[in-house]
């Protein structure tokens, strides 16, 4: 059975802490480590990326391999052919599937008949590759993980989920402040806390907390984090998105509620004006460019670790 990373939840506590190690010794040295040298990976596209396909395409290259680089409607795909179909023909060129779709159903297809290593590139309900990228930039911040308070502020976007995943699996407080209608449900955030309480092991866990007011999941924050108001495939609500999401920005007074030395993280692309102010986006309480750079080392360890290399 080949390793996959869906969701996240195919790891444990001590494979995310060797994970993120991993990307902070290839951060260190980026060319130490040949893992793909002759394969190729694939990285199929249906939506739009700029971080996700470039740090992928370079961090494969850095280590000796070749990205396949496929939009989908470039694909027979795009004319019917099959997700099983492409995951058995893809499966005999290529030594990992990287898969950014609009169906969570499509990657999970994908996963069921590909023979080797497939990964979640971006779904409606996951984004596990930019949370391994968001825990990298906060224990190089903070030296640590397990105990720091992350508050979520905005939608509960695919990119939350993901968050609160591996957030929860490392040993994080992870609040969550959303408008009523874009938030999590309370037995949603229980779900996904009890799916990593196994790979949690005997680390300690804390639950998800949800809040409405971003200054309740602010308070005492270690790091504030946001997303988009209206996400790839939500632009028909896009008005009442707006509307519903007015209050839920990160800005200076915001970052005054949080910790000592508390930062912003936003996964990208931002609105500056809408979920994160041009202050904090450029300023100097946040840790955003260096978040989007630590994409391509977080993503190197996960390719050597899906492809076994360790
Ligand atoms: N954060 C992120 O996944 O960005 P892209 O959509 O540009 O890949
Ligand atoms: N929630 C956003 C993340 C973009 C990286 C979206 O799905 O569009």
């Amino acid at each position: 059975m080949s390793r996959h990373f869906l969701s996240g939840a195919e790891l444990d506590r001590a494979t995310l802490g060797r994970l993120l190690e991993r990307a902070q010794e290839l951060k260190a040295a980026p060319a130490r480590s040949h893992a793909l040298a002759e394969k190729a990976i694939a990285l199929i596209f249906e939506r739009p990326s700029t971080r996700t396909r470039v740090s992928f395409e370079v961090g494969i290259v850095e280590l000796g391999g070749h990205p396949v680089v496929l939009r989908a409607d470039e694909l027979q795909l795009a004319r019917g052919e099959s997700v099983r179909d492409t995951a058995l023909v893809l499966s005999r060129q290529v030594a990992a599937i990287g898969l950014r779709s609009g169906s969570d159903q499509a990657l999970a297809e994908l996963a069921q008949h590909a023979s080797v290593p497939v990964f979640n590139m971006l779904t409606p309900r996951e984004h596990p590759c930019q949370a391994l990228a968001d825990l990298l930039t906060i224990k190089e911040a903070c030296g640590r993980l397990e105990g720091l308070r992350l508050a979520y502020v905005g939608d509960a976007t695919n990119v939350a989920r993901s968050l609160v995943r591996l957030g929860v699996l490392a040993g994080m407080e992870v609040a969550l402040a959303s408008p009523p209608g874009f938030a999590l449900s309370p037995d949603e955030a229980r779900g996904l806390a009890e799916q990593m309480r196994a790979g949690a092991g005997c680390g300690r866990l804390v639950e998800v907390a949800l809040h409405s007011d971003p200054r309740a999941a602010a308070a005492g924050a270690n790091v504030l984090y946001t997303d988009v108001w209206v996400s790839m495939g939500d632009e028909e609500s896009a008005a009442a998105r707006r509307r519903a999401l007015e209050p839920y920005r990160i800005d200076d007074a915001l970052l005054d509620l949080g910790a000592d030395g508390a930062f912003a993280l936003h996964c990208l692309p931002a609105h500056p004006g809408e979920e994160i102010t041009a202050e904090v986006l450029y300023g100097e309480r946040q840790r955003i460019w260096e978040q989007a750079e630590n994409r391509r080392h977080a993503q190197k360890a996960l390719l050597e670790w899906l492809l076994e290399a360790w």
